[in-house]
């Protein structure tokens, strides 16, 4: 292992060696695929969403570096089970802090997951108008509230 492994702690190892929910959805409801311009990494990940608007299921492929990888990992076990609503709230704080942390210089391989998982869910509301005034409808309640 180089030195660099040990950077990271216990969980962003496991992530990195043992992913969870590697791959593509053959017949995802929403793809995201975005690229980090400082160092050429992309992500990609695939959402299944149910029709109460409840992810079912998340898939991610990625090339890149171990943060990236761990942070994808990390983030489709996230939002796993969340409605579009609670998915879209998710941030790269969320990732790095389910993560245990991540060491500075790697911090922008988590936006990077919070990125995708937007683009993804961005793609689903394309596909699904109606579902995207239902949550736009939601945002400007809760905003209201506020
Ligand atoms: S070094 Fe760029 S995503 Fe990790």
């Amino acid at each position: 292992m180089s030195e660099e492994n040990s950077l990271y702690n216990p969980i962003v190892m496991d992530h990195f060696l043992n992913p969870r929910n590697m791959g593509d959805l053959d017949d995802a409801d929403g793809i995201g695929e975005v690229g980090a311009a400082a160092c050429g990494d992309i992500m990609k990940i695939s959402l299944k969403i149910d029709d109460n608007g409840r992810i079912s299921d998340a898939k991610f492929k990625t090339f890149g570096c171990g943060s990236a990888i761990a942070s994808s990992s990390m983030a489709t076990e996230l939002v796993k089970g969340k409605t579009i609503e609670e998915a879209l709230q998710l941030s790269n704080k969320n990732v790095v802090d389910a993560l245990g942390g991540l060491p500075p210089v790697k911090i922008h391989c988590s936006v990077l997951a919070e990125e995708a998982i937007k683009a993804a869910l961005d793609d689903y509301l394309k596909r699904h108008p109606e579902m995207a005034s239902r949550v736009a409808a939601a945002e400007a309640a809760k905003e209201k509230k506020a």
